[in-house]
């Protein structure tokens, strides 16, 4: 996780700037970034997959920084709407090393695409195909990839598996309809078909299922290439990489992976007498998740039966995946060094339902008490990206750590921000 050092007195610095004075200089709630954490991460990936291409999934969390960072470190990046890509662009991201995916594209996303010249357009479903040729135009140019669903359940939560037949993501190996794609696909001039896309779930923490849908999908490049003469160069294995939230919890191994994904990849291949095709990663999760911590000053803390209850200053707005997911976050306190004996306590949020819980039965001193700041580790994934304006808190900032210094990336938004957007009476 995050460059965390201990500092005496129970405080914790990340990347070299105890939290204690981010808190105080840029109030809470608050998202802190490790850059050099990022930077890391995506390294780790480079060097692992040295002769695939890196897409950072930018709906785990994007910020124009966060664009340079990817960008500096070599990785291509993988973005899902018009938003993502404009900020991307703008700020300074070649089009080219950029994918765009979306099971429902908007025409505003299909236009920024093609204005800005997006490398790859992922196509999710049958009707995409002729929107997206006329959209290109007769004498137009633009490569694609078929997302395939390879019939496979993997992933950390039913919510987040893309797997398997039934859920609203690609075209159906089992049932015909990314072959039919395919064919469709290979008679628009203007579409050039450079390979297949397959991303099974998220929060995976097995090679197995990568392999499994390795195989066939390497399957159905080879039933292309007898049907068509077609040879695609290149295969798409999407992202979904588990990462542990709480010390001792599985995580995905990255190095197994790239080996063995390899390894499956040329055997597969070699079996159906095909070329092997470029791969592609698209890890978002992995290399953001573990860099960021979120901070929230205690509001009240409440002792009702059994149970006590730790209030913070923000909730379900500003991290809504325990409620979504039941994900279990591992909060501490820090700033303070506390002789206390532990308790067993629920973090919650202040916003206004019973489910508003970040941490449910976790261990924290007994003498917790208001105004005391919790640190919760792993929090740079699908937090701010996922961020709401429920009950008008306004979301939080993002501050950037690097070399002991302190920056603001993201500002905190205000409440003249959220005013500003109800103009009528
Ligand atoms: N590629 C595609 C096509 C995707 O749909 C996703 C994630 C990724 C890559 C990146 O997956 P990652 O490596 O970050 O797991 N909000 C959920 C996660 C939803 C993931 C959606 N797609 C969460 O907070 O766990």
């Amino acid at each position: 996780p995050a460059s965390t050092t201990r500092l005496p007195h129970g405080g914790l610095a990340v990347g070299g700037v105890p939290l204690t004075e981010i808190a105080d200089r840029f109030d809470t709630p608050a998202y802190v970034l490790d850059e050099g954490e990022v930077r890391a991460r995506c390294r780790t990936y480079r060097d692992a997959f040295p002769d695939a291409e890196v897409l950072y999934a930018a709906k785990a969390f994007l910020s124009r920084a966060m664009v340079h960072w990817v960008a500096e470190e070599g990785l291509g990046l993988d973005v899902c709407s018009a938003g993502e890509l404009e900020l991307a662009v703008t700020a300074g991201f070649p089009p080219d090393r950029i994918l765009l995916h979306g099971n429902a594209k908007s025409p505003r996303d299909i236009e920024t695409a093609l204005r800005l010249g997006v490398g790859r357009i992922v196509i999710d479903s049958p009707s995409e195909i002729a929107r997206l040729a006329a959209a290109v135009g007769p004498g137009g140019h633009q490569k694609v990839l078929v997302r395939v669903v390879p019939g496979i359940s993997a992933g950390g939560h039913e919510k987040i598996r893309t797997g398997t037949d039934g859920q609203k993501f690609g075209l159906s190996l089992t049932d015909g309809s990314a072959q039919h794609a395919v064919t469709r696909l290979l008679g628009q001039p203007q579409l050039e078909l450079v390979g297949l896309h397959c991303h099974i779930g998220s929060q995976i923490t097995d090679v197995k299922p990568y392999l499994t849908a390795v195989r066939r999908v390497v399957g159905l490049m080879a039933r292309i290439r007898d049907a068509h003469g077609v040879t695609l160069p290149e295969l798409d294995m999407g992202g979904g990489h588990g990462i542990a939230y709480r010390p001792g919890e599985p995580a995905l191994d990255l190095t197994a992976l790239a080996g063995r994904l390899r390894a499956e990849l040329v055997e597969s291949c070699a079996g159906a007498g095909l070329p092997v095709p470029r791969l592609a990663v698209e890890p978002g999760r992995a290399i953001a998740g573990p860099a960021g911590v979120a901070l929230y000053r205690v509001l009240a803390v409440k002792r009702t039966g059994d149970r006590v209850f730790v209030a913070v200053d923000g909730g379900m707005s500003d991290n809504p995946r325990p409620a979504l997911y039941g994900v279990r976050y591992a909060p501490r306190l820090i700033g303070r060094r506390s002789t206390a004996a532990s308790c067993t306590a629920t973090v919650v949020g202040r916003h206004c339902e019973a489910g508003d819980i970040l941490a449910a039965d976790v261990e924290l001193p007994g003498d917790v008490h208001p105004g005391d700041l919790l640190a919760v580790p792993v929090a740079g994934a699908y937090q701010l990206s996922m961020a709401s304006g429920y009950n008008m808190v306004g979301r939080p900032p993002v501050v950037a750590v690097a070399h002991g210094a302190a920056r603001l990336l993201v500002r905190r938004e205000t409440l003249d921000d959220l005013r500003r957007r109800d103009i009528g009476d």
